[in-house]
């Protein structure tokens, strides 16, 4: 019999930015589990602590800068405890140069590349002492069957597009993630197949921008995979992520209209409500095409919900610029908005622009529009009083000692329960709608 205890190695990641770097993070799990580490939430405890970083904006990169700072405490006192960086962050190869200067006790520095390469230097790293980094450019090929260790049960992230092509003037994402990418529409449908298999309930494909999905590949677009997946046996939710207004057509919106499956919910990111501004930006369609396709979905798929990402004081925004962004929500009447004030990206062309807003300014402008966006939200949560819906219940909230879940148009609920019904789905009265998020009871 061995005695010998082995102490199962631990691992920490911690993840910056959007789904797709959450389900990155899931990949580098995926790589570590291989290796025979388990996921740790406490980083004093950890072996291998992974940052997964984003740089959309400024504030973002701040403040993974200020947590990795902050580990060199936790090297000093043990030395085997392995730091990686990784992600968007680090794809900018003079970023990692300046990450290697700055914080000399990160042990592996690699990119967006592969996440495999992280797999690779992660071993190397066990048998020599030196520090490695790896930002490689990214490559044609995509690399399938990297492990997973899904953490977002009952949802799944898959990937059907890596990259983009867009180059909107404002956004660092072409940089950081290469040119678009689209999986083969068979590992994508025999993903998902396999995930409703092992009960996941809800499934969000992903890409920067998932109607362009296939104009890389022969006869398939964005519109056949929604039909290929909506086969699938078994029920499930069936999302994605992100849309843009200018590849949103009416084959596509008739695809999701038709599908007992998808969600009725879309994001449709509009960024700006001014023609100058959305010029400037190179988002190539103006507000009049955007309350188009906004018609459109409305006309297939009438009680759809829309939701958006906006950004206030874009290079030379003017006050009447930003009154036609108010008027753009108040006409649509956003089911739900992220909204960003502008931040200067390095090597976009909006860096070099003129007419730079200042901060003051930005903060007014953003608070009006949240306010906006917070009174059109809450006019809405309204209209579900004593209303029974369909939500896919997905946490607990300890604060609030209740579980939680969305409907089909994604927005939240709260409710009680004796019983553990993460992964279930519970038909809910609502009962209360206070705020923006909803309160019910489970009618069983
Ligand atoms: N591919 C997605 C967006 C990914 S980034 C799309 O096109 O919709 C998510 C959001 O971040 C964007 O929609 C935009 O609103 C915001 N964003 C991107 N770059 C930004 C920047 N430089 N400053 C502020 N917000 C930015
Ligand atoms: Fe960035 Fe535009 Fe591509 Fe979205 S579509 S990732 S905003 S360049
Ligand atoms: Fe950030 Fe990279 Fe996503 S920059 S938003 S993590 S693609």
């Amino acid at each position: 019999m061995d005695n010998n205890i082995i102490e199962q190695k631990k691992y920490k990641i911690i993840t910056y930015g959007c789904q797709m770097n959450l389900h990155e993070s899931e990949k580098i799990g995926g790589l570590l589990c291989e290796r025979g580490y388990t996921a740790t939430d406490d980083e004093t405890k950890a072996d291998v602590i992974v940052f997964n970083t984003c740089c959309i904006r400024e504030n973002a990169e701040d403040r993974a800068e200020g947590n990795i700072g902050a580990l060199k405490k936790l090297k000093a006192k043990n030395k085997d405890l392995i730091i990686a960086v990784g992600g968007c962050m680090t794809q900018q190869k003079d970023f990692a140069e300046k990450l290697h200067q700055t914080f000399p006790f990160v042990d592996i520095i690699f990119g967006t590349h592969n996440l495999e390469d992280f797999g690779r230097l992660f071993d190397k790293k066990l048998t020599q002492k030196k520090k490695l980094i790896e930002v490689l450019p990214h490559e044609e090929a995509i690399k399938e069957g990297t492990p997973k260790c899904r953490t977002s049960f009952p949802n799944a992230w898959v990937n059907i597009t890596y990259g983009c092509n867009n180059f909107c003037t404002y956004c660092i994402v072409p940089y950081v993630r290469g040119r678009e990418r689209s999986r083969k529409i068979e590992d994508i449908v025999s993903e998902c197949r396999q995930l409703v298999k092992e009960g996941y309930k809800e499934i969000t494909l992903l890409g920067q921008n998932v109607n362009s999905y296939g104009n890389d590949l022969k006869d398939v677009d964005f519109a056949t995979l929604i039909d290929e997946v909506s086969k699938i046996e078994g029920k499930f939710r069936l999302r994605f992520m992100t849309n843009h207004p200018k590849d949103l057509t009416e084959k596509l919106v008739q695809a999701i209209a038709r599908s007992e499956k998808t969600c009725r919910s879309v994001h449709l990111p509009v960024q700006a409500g001014s023609n100058r501004i959305l010029k400037l930006m190179n988002r190539r369609y103006t507000r009049e095409d955007y309350l188009e396709k906004v018609e459109l979905l409305r006309k297939y798929i009438p009680d759809v919900a829309i939701t958006t990402d906006i950004m206030v004081s874009f290079p030379t925004e003017t006050e009447e610029d930003f009154l036609d962004t108010m008027d753009l929500a108040s006409r649509v009447k956003f089911a739900g908005a992220f909204t960003f004030i502008y931040s200067k990206r390095k090597g976009t062309p909006a860096e070099k622009m003129d007419g730079q807003i200042p901060e003051a300014v930005s903060k007014d402008r953003i608070t009006r529009l949240i306010e906006l966006q917070n009174n059109t939200n809450r006019e809405q949560s309204k209209e579900y009083l004593n209303k029974t819906v369909e939500i896919l219940c997905e946490d607990f909230d300890q604060k609030k000692g209740m579980y939680l879940g969305r409907d089909t148009h994604g927005r939240m609920a709260y409710f009680k329960s004796e019983k553990n019904l993460i992964g279930q789905f519970v038909d809910v009265k609502i009962t209360k709608t206070g705020g923006i998020s909803l309160i019910g009871e489970i009618i069983w």
